[in-house]
Order: structure tokens, then sequence, then C-alpha cells
């Protein structure tokens, strides 16, 4: 049985009618296609695909930390951002019970709280500062150069806390370090510490580091089932190394959003998870698919400016907020709906009072049938205005699918890459920006750029 389905059905002239996917394009595609997945496999490995190797790396250094860290601590704080911290916000949701950070230890296993702090909104960082117990927290410091002005400037404002209370000879059993293995700041300074230091392999960048030390060792921390989700992941790519074009589930995907971008318009790719717990994959998503596709350039250096624009969205909340954009307004979307089988509780909707027998309709049936209903319904709604939806099922959210899902969508975007031949692991937009904010910090080498920007 697969481990996820990804299914096209509802994009297809058959479902929506004329402006929908047509056989001849899909036959025009599959050579196309089934070279970017071997150009990807051929390439895993080596250069920028290193991640490829993480889902059968051994986990062992992480599991072992936690259990030699987890008694002495009630919290871990991820500072990080971007990359360094979306993927573990995504594991989080998706893996830890609702309200974690509510629950007394005892109900979270004997595990820490969790808190992720990737931005710099001073208002964020004094209250999470003043809620914790500084003595019994660790801060594990995420950044793959080492350098980003945000995460450096969010450990320098805790560190400072931790070493007025602790002192400096304590910081080392305060701080742990998950960075690149000899370049950047954060490596020297974990050195000259004595911090524990976590690697993130030298071709594993940011958006498809959630297998690594990034993503987890914070889940190890907190007790998520990390060989199951490596497990998952392994399931996925073995999948993907067999099976050929539009029978692959990652070109599935990325054939079908590269063709409704390419030949009908369609720009915008909305990720719109049925399930809570996959809200924050959408945004992990976000990040993955606008980063890696959103580029000016192609690789023979030509003027492109290619890229789907992803947007993250949650049924059945955004039902209420979004759809009626997505129905009525611009054909200029493809919908991604997540949908999982199986939820891990459920509840029987009760009889109503007499008085509001127009609700009786509800009783009996329970909230996850009605999650299903709504799921369904939109996706054959949206078909019988003319718009196109994929549906990945998992069968419930758990480490094993999650590990699947997530690999399945980072080879989507290495494919998506070569479909649109560009390179989907650099980030130039990104990088003038941090050097715009060096400028205005005052950072020495930059001030030429700071008359620019005035
Ligand atoms: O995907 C990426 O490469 C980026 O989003 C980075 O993760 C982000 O800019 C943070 O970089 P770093 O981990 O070097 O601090």
């Amino acid at each position: 049985m697969q481990i996820l389905s990804v299914d096209i059905e509802r994009t297809m002239d058959k479902a929506i009618g004329d402006c929908g996917m047509t056989q001849e394009l899909m036959d025009a595609l599959a050579p196309k296609l089934e070279e970017a997945r071997v150009a990807v496999m051929r390439a895993a490995g080596s250069g920028w695909l290193e991640w490829t190797d993480l889902p059968s790396a051994d986990p062992s250094q992480f599991l072992d930390y936690a259990k030699e860290v987890r008694p002495h601590i009630d919290a871990v704080v991820v500072i990080g951002i971007g990359g360094s911290a979306l993927g573990t916000t995504a594991l989080a949701t998706a893996l830890l019970p609702f309200y974690y950070n509510e629950r007394s230890r005892q109900d979270r296993g004997g595990n820490p709280k969790l808190y992720v702090l990737d931005n710099v909104d001073p208002d964020e960082t004094f209250d999470l500062l003043s809620r914790l117990d500084l003595k019994r927290t660790l801060v594990n410091v995420i950044s793959k150069s080492g350098t980003t002005g945000e995460s450096m400037s969010s450990y320098l404002v805790f560190r400072q806390r931790l070493e007025a209370l602790a002192g400096r000879e304590k910081l080392k059993d305060l701080l742990v370090f998950t960075t690149d293995p000899s370049e950047g700041v954060l490596r020297k300074l974990g050195a000259s510490l004595g911090v524990r230091m976590f690697d993130v392999p030298a071709g594993v960048g940011g958006r498809f580091s959630v297998l690594s030390a990034v993503g987890l060792l914070p889940a190890a921390l907190v007790g998520m089932d990390v060989e199951e989700l490596l497990r998952g992941a392994q399931e996925m790519e073995s999948w993907i190394a067999s099976a050929e074009g539009w029978d692959n589930p990652a070109c599935l995907f990325a054939g079908i959003q590269y063709l409704n971008d390419t030949a009908f318009g369609r720009g915008i790719s909305v990720m719109m998870p049925y399930s809570a717990r996959l809200r924050d994959v959408a945004d992990w998503f976000r990040q993955l698919w606008a980063e890696s596709l959103g580029k000016a350039v192609n690789r023979q250096g030509e003027t492109v400016n290619v890229g789907p624009l992803p947007v993250k969205s949650l049924g059945v909340t955004d039902q209420h907020s979004q759809l009626q954009l997505y129905s009525e307004g611009p054909d200029d979307k493809i919908i991604t709906f997540l949908g999982v089988k199986e939820f891990q509780n459920d509840l029987t909707i009760p009889a109503p009072d007499a008085e509001a027998a127009a609700l009786s309709y509800l009783a009996g049936h329970t909230i996850g049938e009605l999650m299903w209903a709504e799921q369904k319904g939109t996706a054959w709604a949206l078909a019988e205005r003319g718009h196109p939806s994929v549906t990945i099922t998992l069968d419930r959210v758990d480490a094993y699918h999650v590990g699947a899902l997530l690999y399945m969508l980072e080879m989507a975007t290495a494919i998506s890459g070569e479909l649109y031949d560009i390179d989907a692991f650099n980030q130039p937009g990104v990088e003038l920006s941090k050097k715009a904010t060096y400028a205005l910090m005052g950072r020495p080498g930059y001030e030429d750029l700071a008359g620019r920007i005035g």
C-alpha cells in the first residue's frame, strides 16, 4: 500500500471542463518530466542535493543528546529563521499534541516545552524571555551560515541573559548550536565557548534541512519519533527512485503544478490542509517553493523571472475567508488539498434541542466526517467552476507519514527546478536584502550600499 496518494483527477478537462488539463499536454511533458527526475536522481547526494542522503542518516546522535540533557531542562528555545525554523514549527504542529506547552510535564511525556523564535520583534523576544526559567532552558541556535543577522541578534540577547545568570563557564550547558561543519561565526563561537555543536551538512541548504540536525535535534528533544520520520522519508525516497514520470508522486505533483503555471497561466499555488496539524506544513512548503523556484535567471543566465506564488490556506477555516476568491476570482490558481483519512481523535456531534431541529442533519456524524465532507465538497465546487485541484491524502498525521510528505515535497521542488531550468538551491534575492540590512545596521564594508539605500 502506498504511503500517501496524489490525486490529480480534478485538474483534468474531464472533471473541470475546457480549461482543464489534457492527456495530450501531459504526454507532451512526459519525456521532460522523466528527464528532470533522472537529473535529480543523478545529482542526489552531491552538491546542493546532499539533503537526499538525510533519510538514511543515523539519528542516534540526536537521540543520545536529547536523553542526556532532558532531565536538566524545562524548555527548548529554537533561535533560527527561514529554513532554520520553519521545519521545526511544521513538525511541532503536526506531531506534538495541540496546546503542548500548556500541558504539565507529565502530560508532555516528561519532555521540555518548545518555543521557536524566528523573528526579531522585540515585544515577542521580551515576552518569551520573561516566561522562561533560563537556568533550565536549552537554547538551540540554528544557522547554516552562522552569520544571519536576525538569528545572531537573538542569540546575543539570550547569551547575555544566560551569562549574567549562570556565568560564562555554564554557557556550554545552556546552549547548543546547529550550523555548518566548518564555516561561519557560530561555529567559531561554539568552539571558543565549548558549546555542543551539530552539523548541517555543507550541501544541505536551509529550506531542505528539516531532516538534518536542524529539524531532528529539536524533534528529539521534545520526544518526537525521529526514527519514524526518517523511515517515512526513506520509503518515499525508494518510491521516487523507482517510479518513472507521471507514475512518480513527486513528478506528478511537480508536473501538474508546472503545466498549470506555464500552459494555463495559473501561477498561484494554494496549499490547503484539511487538518490543523498540517497547517504549518503549508507554511514550510510556502518557503520551500518560493525561495527555490522564484528566480530571475535560468541556468543559461537568461532573464526568465519565473516562479509560482505559493499561498497557504487552511481548511475549513479559510472556506470562510479565501474560498470566495478561489471560486469566483481570476482563474490563476491551482489548489492542493492535504487530507487525512483518520484523525487521532474524533467527536460525535450530538442531537440538537427541538427548537434547533434545523441542525439535526449534523447529529450522529463526527467532526472528522464534517471535515472530510467540507474538503470533498470544496474540491467538487471548485471543479464545477472550472478550477483545478490536486488532493494529497495521508492515512493519518504521524511521524512516518509526515516524513514521507516532507520528502516528497522536497523532491517535487527539485524536479520543478529542472522543469523551469533554474537553480532551485540559491537565493540571490534574499542575499541582497540581507546585505541591505547589514548596510543599515552599520556593518563595516557596506558603507556604499548604505549610501545607495539612503
Ligand atoms: O532556505 C534558506 O536557505 C534560507 O531560508 C535560510 O534558511 C535562512 O535565510 C536562514 O539562514 P541561516 O540558516 O544561514 O541562518
